[in-house]
Protein backbone atom coordinates (compact mmCIF):
# COMPACT_ATOMS: atom_id res chain seq x y z
CA UNK A 1 0.00 0.00 0.00
CA UNK A 2 0.89 3.68 -0.50
CA UNK A 3 2.07 5.72 2.44
CA UNK A 4 -0.88 7.69 2.25
CA UNK A 5 -2.48 4.71 2.77
CA UNK A 6 -0.16 3.30 5.34
CA UNK A 7 -1.14 6.86 7.48
CA UNK A 8 -4.41 6.41 7.43
CA UNK A 9 -4.20 3.09 8.63
CA UNK A 10 -1.66 4.17 11.22
CA UNK A 11 -3.82 7.16 12.22
CA UNK A 12 -7.22 5.70 12.45
CA UNK A 13 -6.88 1.66 13.09
CA UNK A 14 -4.48 -0.46 15.76
CA UNK A 15 -1.10 0.22 15.13
CA UNK A 16 1.58 -0.14 17.78
CA UNK A 17 3.14 3.10 18.28
CA UNK A 18 -0.15 4.23 18.72
CA UNK A 19 -3.95 3.31 18.68
CA UNK A 20 -5.58 6.66 18.92
CA UNK A 21 -7.75 7.09 15.64
CA UNK A 22 -5.85 10.77 14.97
CA UNK A 23 -3.23 10.30 17.76
CA UNK A 24 -1.25 7.05 16.57
CA UNK A 25 1.87 8.20 15.31
CA UNK A 26 0.88 11.98 14.58
CA UNK A 27 2.53 12.54 11.16
CA UNK A 28 3.47 10.06 8.68
CA UNK A 29 6.32 10.97 6.57
CA UNK A 30 6.88 10.15 2.95
CA UNK A 31 9.36 7.58 2.19
CA UNK A 32 12.86 9.79 1.17
CA UNK A 33 13.58 9.19 -2.27
CA UNK A 34 16.58 8.93 -4.02
CA UNK A 35 18.15 7.72 -1.07
CA UNK A 36 21.34 5.59 -0.55
CA UNK A 37 21.14 2.45 -2.30
CA UNK A 38 21.94 -1.04 -1.06
CA UNK A 39 25.27 -1.70 0.26
CA UNK A 40 27.42 -2.37 -2.11
CA UNK A 41 31.25 -2.15 -1.79
CA UNK A 42 33.73 -0.49 -0.10
CA UNK A 43 36.44 2.24 -0.60
CA UNK A 44 39.53 3.13 1.45
CA UNK A 45 39.00 7.04 2.63
CA UNK A 46 41.63 8.63 5.01
CA UNK A 47 43.45 5.49 6.03
CA UNK A 48 39.67 4.50 6.80
CA UNK A 49 36.60 2.99 5.17
CA UNK A 50 33.86 4.36 3.68
CA UNK A 51 30.59 2.98 2.26
CA UNK A 52 29.50 3.49 -1.80
CA UNK A 53 26.48 3.00 -2.44
CA UNK A 54 25.39 0.86 -5.92
CA UNK A 55 22.68 -1.51 -7.28
CA UNK A 56 23.19 -4.56 -5.33
CA UNK A 57 20.79 -6.96 -4.26
CA UNK A 58 18.44 -5.04 -1.61
CA UNK A 59 18.54 -7.97 1.14
CA UNK A 60 22.49 -9.21 0.95
CA UNK A 61 23.20 -11.20 4.08
CA UNK A 62 25.91 -9.69 6.37
CA UNK A 63 28.37 -11.31 8.32
CA UNK A 64 27.73 -12.74 11.47
CA UNK A 65 29.28 -10.92 13.99
CA UNK A 66 27.19 -11.33 16.75
CA UNK A 67 24.12 -10.26 18.39
CA UNK A 68 24.79 -6.17 18.79
CA UNK A 69 26.36 -6.19 15.66
CA UNK A 70 28.74 -3.43 14.41
CA UNK A 71 28.53 -2.53 11.09
CA UNK A 72 31.67 -0.98 10.16
CA UNK A 73 31.52 0.22 6.93
CA UNK A 74 34.07 -2.66 6.38
CA UNK A 75 32.85 -5.58 4.28
CA UNK A 76 35.66 -7.70 5.04
CA UNK A 77 34.45 -10.05 7.49
CA UNK A 78 38.28 -11.00 9.18
CA UNK A 79 38.27 -7.03 10.09
CA UNK A 80 34.87 -6.56 11.29
CA UNK A 81 34.75 -9.81 12.83
CA UNK A 82 38.30 -9.03 14.70
CA UNK A 83 36.53 -5.70 16.28
CA UNK A 84 33.40 -7.14 17.20
CA UNK A 85 32.14 -10.09 18.95
CA UNK A 86 28.75 -11.01 20.27
CA UNK A 87 26.75 -9.58 23.41
CA UNK A 88 25.54 -5.79 23.61
CA UNK A 89 27.43 -3.02 22.16
CA UNK A 90 30.43 -2.05 23.24
CA UNK A 91 31.60 1.60 23.59
CA UNK A 92 33.51 3.23 20.75
CA UNK A 93 37.26 3.94 20.27
CA UNK A 94 37.82 7.15 18.11
CA UNK A 95 39.15 5.70 14.34
CA UNK A 96 37.50 6.37 11.51
CA UNK A 97 36.41 3.39 11.04
CA UNK A 98 34.38 2.74 14.24
CA UNK A 99 33.28 6.65 14.04
CA UNK A 100 31.65 5.05 10.74
CA UNK A 101 29.98 2.51 12.46
CA UNK A 102 26.20 1.28 12.68
CA UNK A 103 25.60 -0.67 16.12
CA UNK A 104 22.37 -3.12 15.09
CA UNK A 105 20.21 -5.62 16.94
CA UNK A 106 17.25 -7.40 15.61
CA UNK A 107 14.27 -8.88 18.19
CA UNK A 108 10.84 -9.96 18.19
CA UNK A 109 8.30 -10.18 19.96
CA UNK A 110 4.94 -11.82 20.19
CA UNK A 111 1.24 -10.42 20.54
CA UNK A 112 -0.71 -11.38 24.24
CA UNK A 113 -4.65 -11.97 24.69
CA UNK A 114 -6.20 -10.68 27.85
CA UNK A 115 -8.37 -13.27 29.79
CA UNK A 116 -8.96 -11.22 32.57
CA UNK A 117 -9.03 -7.53 30.95
CA UNK A 118 -6.91 -4.32 31.85
CA UNK A 119 -9.08 -1.35 31.23
CA UNK A 120 -8.66 1.92 32.92
CA UNK A 121 -5.49 4.16 33.90
CA UNK A 122 -5.02 5.54 37.39
CA UNK A 123 -1.63 7.44 36.14
CA UNK A 124 -1.66 8.47 31.99
CA UNK A 125 2.17 9.07 32.08
CA UNK A 126 3.33 6.26 33.58
CA UNK A 127 0.35 3.97 32.50
CA UNK A 128 -0.54 2.62 35.47
CA UNK A 129 -3.41 0.40 35.57
CA UNK A 130 -6.54 0.17 37.87
CA UNK A 131 -6.68 -3.22 38.34
CA UNK A 132 -4.37 -6.20 37.50
CA UNK A 133 -4.51 -8.12 34.38
CA UNK A 134 -3.65 -11.93 32.74
CA UNK A 135 -2.77 -12.64 29.45
CA UNK A 136 -2.03 -15.63 27.26
CA UNK A 137 0.94 -15.11 24.80
CA UNK A 138 0.37 -15.98 21.28
CA UNK A 139 3.01 -17.77 19.00
CA UNK A 140 5.20 -16.06 16.98
CA UNK A 141 5.33 -18.54 14.32
CA UNK A 142 1.73 -16.61 13.43
CA UNK A 143 1.76 -13.28 14.71
CA UNK A 144 5.14 -11.57 15.64
CA UNK A 145 6.51 -8.44 15.15
CA UNK A 146 10.55 -7.81 13.97
CA UNK A 147 11.92 -4.37 15.30
CA UNK A 148 15.56 -3.73 14.46
CA UNK A 149 17.46 -1.21 16.64
CA UNK A 150 20.25 0.70 15.43
CA UNK A 151 23.00 3.67 17.02
CA UNK A 152 25.33 5.49 15.04
CA UNK A 153 27.11 8.56 15.44
CA UNK A 154 26.60 9.75 12.53
CA UNK A 155 22.70 9.36 12.73
CA UNK A 156 21.27 12.99 12.79
CA UNK A 157 18.22 12.06 14.04
CA UNK A 158 15.64 9.29 15.49
CA UNK A 159 14.31 7.79 12.62
CA UNK A 160 11.24 5.26 12.52
CA UNK A 161 9.94 3.43 9.72
CA UNK A 162 6.89 1.09 10.32
CA UNK A 163 6.10 -1.49 8.13
CA UNK A 164 8.49 -0.14 5.53
CA UNK A 165 6.88 3.22 6.02
CA UNK A 166 8.34 6.22 7.64
CA UNK A 167 6.48 7.34 10.45
CA UNK A 168 7.16 10.46 13.69
CA UNK A 169 9.97 8.94 15.90
CA UNK A 170 9.18 11.92 18.24
CA UNK A 171 5.81 10.25 19.51
CA UNK A 172 6.31 10.72 22.97
CA UNK A 173 5.61 6.85 24.31
CA UNK A 174 8.36 5.98 22.02
CA UNK A 175 10.65 8.79 23.29
CA UNK A 176 9.35 7.73 26.96
CA UNK A 177 10.59 3.94 26.15
CA UNK A 178 13.84 5.27 24.58
CA UNK A 179 14.85 7.28 27.78
CA UNK A 180 13.96 4.49 30.00
CA UNK A 181 16.41 2.33 28.59
CA UNK A 182 18.90 4.69 28.10
CA UNK A 183 18.79 5.59 31.97
CA UNK A 184 18.77 2.19 32.68
CA UNK A 185 22.09 1.54 30.64
CA UNK A 186 23.70 4.64 32.39
CA UNK A 187 23.02 2.86 36.05
CA UNK A 188 24.53 -0.16 34.99
CA UNK A 189 27.44 1.53 33.68
CA UNK A 190 27.26 3.33 36.83
CA UNK A 191 27.37 6.65 35.29
CA UNK A 192 25.75 9.76 36.14
CA UNK A 193 24.37 12.05 33.30
CA UNK A 194 27.70 13.97 32.61
CA UNK A 195 29.34 10.53 32.76
CA UNK A 196 27.44 8.77 30.11
CA UNK A 197 28.86 6.85 27.64
CA UNK A 198 28.85 9.12 24.11
CA UNK A 199 26.76 6.06 22.48
CA UNK A 200 23.71 6.84 24.81
CA UNK A 201 23.82 10.39 23.27
CA UNK A 202 23.36 8.88 19.39
CA UNK A 203 20.27 9.07 17.87
CA UNK A 204 18.77 5.79 17.01
CA UNK A 205 16.82 4.22 13.87
CA UNK A 206 14.03 1.69 14.28
CA UNK A 207 12.57 -0.96 12.13
CA UNK A 208 9.08 -2.38 12.74
CA UNK A 209 7.14 -4.77 10.72
CA UNK A 210 4.60 -7.18 11.49
CA UNK A 211 4.07 -10.66 10.19
CA UNK A 212 0.14 -10.13 10.45
CA UNK A 213 -1.79 -7.46 8.69
CA UNK A 214 -3.43 -4.71 10.79
CA UNK A 215 -6.58 -5.47 9.63
CA UNK A 216 -6.59 -8.46 12.09
CA UNK A 217 -7.17 -6.05 14.39
CA UNK A 218 -4.57 -7.57 16.91
CA UNK A 219 -3.04 -5.62 19.76
CA UNK A 220 -0.18 -4.83 17.43
CA UNK A 221 0.99 -2.09 19.54
CA UNK A 222 1.70 -4.48 22.90
CA UNK A 223 3.98 -6.63 20.13
CA UNK A 224 5.27 -3.67 18.63
CA UNK A 225 6.32 -1.96 21.92
CA UNK A 226 7.88 -4.69 23.56
CA UNK A 227 10.01 -5.55 20.51
CA UNK A 228 11.30 -2.00 20.61
CA UNK A 229 12.19 -2.48 24.44
CA UNK A 230 13.49 -5.94 24.15
CA UNK A 231 15.96 -4.54 20.87
CA UNK A 232 17.03 -1.50 22.60
CA UNK A 233 17.78 -3.02 26.03
CA UNK A 234 19.85 -6.06 23.78
CA UNK A 235 21.42 -2.93 22.21
CA UNK A 236 22.23 -0.82 25.12
CA UNK A 237 23.20 -4.12 27.18
CA UNK A 238 20.68 -3.79 29.80
CA UNK A 239 19.45 -7.00 31.43
CA UNK A 240 16.89 -7.40 34.29
CA UNK A 241 12.98 -6.41 34.40
CA UNK A 242 12.00 -4.71 31.49
CA UNK A 243 8.65 -4.94 31.45
CA UNK A 244 8.28 -1.42 33.24
CA UNK A 245 9.80 0.18 30.08
CA UNK A 246 7.26 -1.70 27.73
CA UNK A 247 4.20 -0.35 29.91
CA UNK A 248 5.21 2.85 29.38
CA UNK A 249 4.80 2.46 25.45
CA UNK A 250 1.68 0.91 26.32
CA UNK A 251 0.19 -0.86 28.83
CA UNK A 252 -0.71 -4.23 27.47
CA UNK A 253 2.63 -4.54 25.85
CA UNK A 254 3.97 -5.39 29.14
CA UNK A 255 2.57 -8.84 29.19
CA UNK A 256 4.31 -9.05 25.75
CA UNK A 257 7.57 -9.47 27.59
CA UNK A 258 7.30 -12.89 28.34
CA UNK A 259 5.74 -16.30 27.20
CA UNK A 260 3.20 -18.40 28.15
CA UNK A 261 0.76 -16.74 30.83
CA UNK A 262 1.33 -13.97 32.32
CA UNK A 263 0.06 -11.91 34.95
CA UNK A 264 0.51 -7.52 34.89
CA UNK A 265 0.44 -6.90 38.72
CA UNK A 266 -1.50 -3.33 39.23
CA UNK A 267 1.01 -1.80 41.95
CA UNK A 268 0.58 -0.06 44.43
CA UNK A 269 3.45 2.86 44.29
CA UNK A 270 2.67 5.75 42.66
CA UNK A 271 6.33 5.54 40.42
CA UNK A 272 5.25 2.66 39.12
CA UNK A 273 8.03 0.34 39.97
CA UNK A 274 5.98 -2.27 41.20
CA UNK A 275 3.26 -2.36 38.28
CA UNK A 276 5.49 -4.98 36.13
CA UNK A 277 4.44 -8.37 34.40
CA UNK A 278 5.00 -11.93 35.78
CA UNK A 279 5.18 -15.24 34.17
CA UNK A 280 2.46 -17.14 35.53
CA UNK A 281 3.05 -20.47 33.26
CA UNK A 282 5.65 -20.95 30.45
CA UNK A 283 4.24 -21.57 27.33
CA UNK A 284 4.85 -25.19 27.83
CA UNK A 285 2.41 -25.47 30.79
CA UNK A 286 -0.61 -26.25 28.91
CA UNK A 287 0.33 -28.07 25.38
CA UNK A 288 -3.06 -28.62 24.29
CA UNK A 289 -4.39 -25.32 24.18
CA UNK A 290 -5.51 -23.97 21.10
CA UNK A 291 -6.36 -20.14 19.69
CA UNK A 292 -8.41 -19.34 16.91
CA UNK A 293 -8.64 -15.51 15.61
CA UNK A 294 -11.54 -15.09 13.89
CA UNK A 295 -11.08 -12.15 11.99
CA UNK A 296 -14.21 -10.55 11.54
CA UNK A 297 -13.50 -6.67 9.94
CA UNK A 298 -11.03 -4.49 8.78
CA UNK A 299 -12.94 -2.03 9.57
CA UNK A 300 -10.78 0.70 12.11
CA UNK A 301 -11.90 0.67 15.91
CA UNK A 302 -14.63 3.54 16.42
CA UNK A 303 -12.57 4.77 19.83
CA UNK A 304 -9.25 3.85 20.66
CA UNK A 305 -8.04 2.45 23.43
CA UNK A 306 -6.44 4.76 25.33
CA UNK A 307 -9.19 7.22 24.66
CA UNK A 308 -11.57 4.68 25.39
CA UNK A 309 -10.11 3.92 28.91
CA UNK A 310 -10.03 7.29 30.14
CA UNK A 311 -13.78 7.60 29.56
CA UNK A 312 -14.85 4.88 30.84
CA UNK A 313 -12.29 5.59 34.14
CA UNK A 314 -14.24 9.53 33.92
CA UNK A 315 -17.98 7.85 33.62
CA UNK A 316 -18.07 4.12 34.22
CA UNK A 317 -19.33 3.45 38.33
CA UNK A 318 -19.07 -0.47 36.88
CA UNK A 319 -15.44 -0.30 35.98
CA UNK A 320 -14.68 1.51 39.37
CA UNK A 321 -16.65 -1.49 40.99
CA UNK A 322 -15.26 -3.98 38.82
CA UNK A 323 -12.02 -2.76 39.95
CA UNK A 324 -12.10 -2.43 43.13
CA UNK A 325 -13.95 -5.71 44.00
CA UNK A 326 -13.92 -7.95 41.44
CA UNK A 327 -11.14 -8.41 39.70
CA UNK A 328 -8.39 -9.35 42.24
CA UNK A 329 -10.61 -12.44 43.51
CA UNK A 330 -10.63 -13.50 39.40
CA UNK A 331 -7.08 -12.87 38.77
CA UNK A 332 -6.83 -15.17 41.96
CA UNK A 333 -9.15 -17.60 40.31
CA UNK A 334 -7.41 -17.31 36.76
CA UNK A 335 -3.95 -18.06 37.93
CA UNK A 336 -5.39 -21.81 39.88
CA UNK A 337 -7.27 -22.48 36.63
CA UNK A 338 -4.44 -22.09 34.30
CA UNK A 339 -2.13 -23.65 37.31
CA UNK A 340 -4.78 -26.87 37.32
CA UNK A 341 -5.22 -26.38 33.09
CA UNK A 342 -8.56 -26.42 34.08
CA UNK A 343 -10.57 -25.44 30.42
CA UNK A 344 -13.84 -25.54 32.12
CA UNK A 345 -12.91 -23.17 35.17
CA UNK A 346 -10.38 -21.45 32.06
CA UNK A 347 -13.21 -20.92 29.54
CA UNK A 348 -15.58 -19.87 31.53
CA UNK A 349 -13.88 -17.12 33.22
CA UNK A 350 -12.20 -15.51 30.08
CA UNK A 351 -15.52 -15.47 28.70
CA UNK A 352 -17.41 -13.48 31.75
CA UNK A 353 -14.56 -11.19 32.04
CA UNK A 354 -15.08 -10.13 28.34
CA UNK A 355 -18.28 -9.83 28.37
CA UNK A 356 -17.71 -7.39 31.71
CA UNK A 357 -15.37 -5.72 30.18
CA UNK A 358 -17.71 -4.67 27.37
CA UNK A 359 -20.35 -4.08 29.56
CA UNK A 360 -18.26 -1.51 31.17
CA UNK A 361 -17.99 0.00 27.76
CA UNK A 362 -21.84 0.61 27.70
CA UNK A 363 -21.87 2.10 30.98
CA UNK A 364 -19.63 4.07 29.80
CA UNK A 365 -21.09 7.66 28.77
CA UNK A 366 -21.31 8.19 25.70
CA UNK A 367 -21.00 4.08 25.13
CA UNK A 368 -18.76 2.59 23.51
CA UNK A 369 -19.63 -0.22 21.20
CA UNK A 370 -16.87 -2.74 20.23
CA UNK A 371 -18.35 -5.83 19.29
CA UNK A 372 -20.65 -5.86 15.65
CA UNK A 373 -23.46 -8.27 15.32
CA UNK A 374 -21.19 -10.83 13.85
CA UNK A 375 -19.85 -10.70 17.40
CA UNK A 376 -22.51 -11.31 19.08
CA UNK A 377 -23.59 -14.21 16.82
CA UNK A 378 -19.84 -15.55 17.64
CA UNK A 379 -21.04 -15.57 20.86
CA UNK A 380 -24.30 -17.05 20.90
CA UNK A 381 -22.58 -19.77 18.56
CA UNK A 382 -20.12 -20.41 21.15
CA UNK A 383 -23.06 -20.86 23.68
CA UNK A 384 -24.94 -23.16 21.24
CA UNK A 385 -21.72 -25.28 20.82
CA UNK A 386 -21.10 -25.46 24.41
CA UNK A 387 -24.40 -26.54 25.22
CA UNK A 388 -24.94 -29.23 22.86
CA UNK A 389 -21.65 -30.76 24.47
CA UNK A 390 -23.15 -30.31 27.73
CA UNK A 391 -19.29 -28.52 28.81
CA UNK A 392 -16.99 -25.51 28.14
CA UNK A 393 -15.24 -27.07 24.83
CA UNK A 394 -14.16 -23.22 23.57
CA UNK A 395 -14.34 -19.82 25.01
CA UNK A 396 -14.40 -16.06 23.53
CA UNK A 397 -13.04 -12.70 24.06
CA UNK A 398 -13.11 -9.47 22.26
CA UNK A 399 -10.32 -6.19 22.91
CA UNK A 400 -11.27 -3.09 21.82
CA UNK A 401 -12.77 -4.82 18.34
CA UNK A 402 -15.24 -6.95 16.92
CA UNK A 403 -12.50 -10.22 16.13
CA UNK A 404 -13.60 -12.79 18.30
CA UNK A 405 -10.36 -14.88 19.48
CA UNK A 406 -11.17 -18.46 20.59
CA UNK A 407 -9.60 -20.58 23.10
CA UNK A 408 -9.82 -24.85 22.68
CA UNK A 409 -8.32 -27.43 23.55
CA UNK A 410 -6.70 -29.06 20.74
CA UNK A 411 -9.40 -31.71 20.36
CA UNK A 412 -12.06 -29.41 19.54
CA UNK A 413 -10.48 -27.42 16.99
CA UNK A 414 -11.12 -29.33 14.16
CA UNK A 415 -15.04 -29.39 14.81
CA UNK A 416 -15.35 -25.87 15.83
CA UNK A 417 -13.56 -24.78 13.18
CA UNK A 418 -15.83 -26.73 10.82
CA UNK A 419 -18.86 -25.38 12.81
CA UNK A 420 -17.36 -21.73 12.10
CA UNK A 421 -17.40 -22.42 8.34
CA UNK A 422 -21.04 -23.45 8.01
CA UNK A 423 -22.45 -21.11 10.09
CA UNK A 424 -20.14 -17.96 8.17
CA UNK A 425 -19.87 -19.84 5.04
CA UNK A 426 -16.61 -18.50 2.99
CA UNK A 427 -17.15 -16.78 -0.12
CA UNK A 428 -15.66 -19.35 -2.59
CA UNK A 429 -13.17 -17.48 -4.57
CA UNK A 430 -12.03 -15.50 -1.45
CA UNK A 431 -8.93 -15.83 1.01
CA UNK A 432 -7.47 -18.88 2.32
CA UNK A 433 -10.23 -19.36 5.49
CA UNK A 434 -8.05 -21.23 7.83
CA UNK A 435 -4.50 -19.68 8.14
CA UNK A 436 -1.65 -20.82 10.35
CA UNK A 437 -1.13 -24.12 12.22
CA UNK A 438 -2.72 -26.70 10.46
CA UNK A 439 -6.70 -27.53 11.25
CA UNK A 440 -7.50 -31.62 10.15
CA UNK A 441 -10.98 -32.13 8.55
CA UNK A 442 -14.48 -33.30 10.62
CA UNK A 443 -17.61 -33.91 9.90
CA UNK A 444 -20.23 -32.71 12.06
CA UNK A 445 -23.00 -35.01 13.06
CA UNK A 446 -26.59 -33.77 12.21
CA UNK A 447 -28.12 -33.21 15.77
CA UNK A 448 -24.94 -30.61 16.51
CA UNK A 449 -25.85 -29.36 12.94
CA UNK A 450 -29.57 -28.94 13.55
CA UNK A 451 -28.37 -27.11 17.39
CA UNK A 452 -26.06 -25.12 16.35
CA UNK A 453 -25.40 -24.06 13.06
CA UNK A 454 -28.71 -21.63 12.87
CA UNK A 455 -28.88 -19.10 10.06
CA UNK A 456 -25.62 -19.14 8.12
CA UNK A 457 -24.31 -15.79 6.98
CA UNK A 458 -21.79 -15.99 4.57
CA UNK A 459 -18.77 -14.20 4.59
CA UNK A 460 -19.29 -12.36 7.54
CA UNK A 461 -15.43 -14.01 8.75
CA UNK A 462 -12.97 -12.88 6.23
CA UNK A 463 -10.50 -15.70 7.45
CA UNK A 464 -9.85 -17.71 10.75
CA UNK A 465 -6.08 -18.17 12.17
CA UNK A 466 -4.91 -21.22 14.41
CA UNK A 467 -2.57 -20.43 16.94
CA UNK A 468 -1.25 -21.91 20.26
CA UNK A 469 0.71 -20.39 23.09
CA UNK A 470 3.73 -19.07 22.57
CA UNK A 471 7.13 -17.56 23.99
CA UNK A 472 8.12 -14.15 24.72
CA UNK A 473 10.42 -12.14 23.26
CA UNK A 474 13.70 -13.44 20.85
CA UNK A 475 17.09 -11.83 19.70
CA UNK A 476 17.73 -13.12 16.09
CA UNK A 477 21.12 -14.30 15.25
CA UNK A 478 20.79 -13.89 11.52
CA UNK A 479 22.52 -10.25 10.55
CA UNK A 480 20.25 -11.39 6.91
CA UNK A 481 17.35 -10.41 9.07
CA UNK A 482 18.09 -7.08 9.92
CA UNK A 483 15.25 -4.90 8.73
CA UNK A 484 17.96 -1.90 8.85
CA UNK A 485 21.60 -1.81 5.95
CA UNK A 486 24.95 -1.09 6.94
CA UNK A 487 23.17 2.55 6.38
CA UNK A 488 21.01 2.20 8.87
CA UNK A 489 18.27 2.73 6.38
CA UNK A 490 15.88 0.14 5.68
CA UNK A 491 17.25 -2.32 3.33
CA UNK A 492 16.03 -1.96 -0.28
CA UNK A 493 14.53 1.69 0.34
CA UNK A 494 16.23 2.82 -2.76
C1 LIG B 1 -8.92 -4.11 25.60
O1 LIG B 1 -2.60 -1.50 26.14
O2 LIG B 1 -3.72 -0.74 24.03
O3 LIG B 1 -6.81 -4.85 24.80
O4 LIG B 1 -2.06 1.38 27.64
O5 LIG B 1 -3.41 3.06 26.41
O6 LIG B 1 -1.71 1.70 25.18
P1 LIG B 1 -2.70 1.76 26.35
O7 LIG B 1 -3.84 0.67 26.04
P2 LIG B 1 -3.72 -0.78 25.50
O8 LIG B 1 -5.11 -1.38 26.02
C2 LIG B 1 -5.45 -2.73 25.85
C3 LIG B 1 -6.87 -2.93 26.25
C4 LIG B 1 -7.45 -4.29 25.93
C5 LIG B 1 -7.38 -5.22 27.12
C6 LIG B 1 -6.04 -5.82 27.46
O9 LIG B 1 -5.21 -6.04 26.55
O10 LIG B 1 -5.84 -6.12 28.64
Amino acid sequence: MGWRQLATVLRGADTWAGREPGAGLGRVLPRRRGGPGPFWGVRSRLGGWDLFWGPGSARRPGPAWGHAERLSGCRHPARAGAAWGSGPARERGGTMAEDKAVTMVTCTAPVNMAVIKYWGKRDSELILPINSSLSVTLHQDQLKTTTTAAISRDFKEDRLWLNGEEADAGHPRLQACLREVRRLARKRRGGGTDAAPLSLAYKVHVASENNFPTAAGLASSAAGYACLVFALARLYGVEGELSEVARQGSGSACRSMFGGFVQWHRGERPDGKDSVAQQVAPETHWPELRVLVLVVSAEKKPVGSTAGMQTSVDTSPLLKHRAEALVPERIACMVRHIRERDFEGFGQLTMRDSNQFHATCLDTFPPIFYLNDVSRRIIALAHRYNAHHGCTKVAYTFDAGPNAVIFALADTVAEFVEVVRRSFPPAPNGDQFVRGLPVGSASLPEELLSAVVLEPVPGAIRYILHTKPGPGPQLLDDPSQHLLGADGLPRGSA
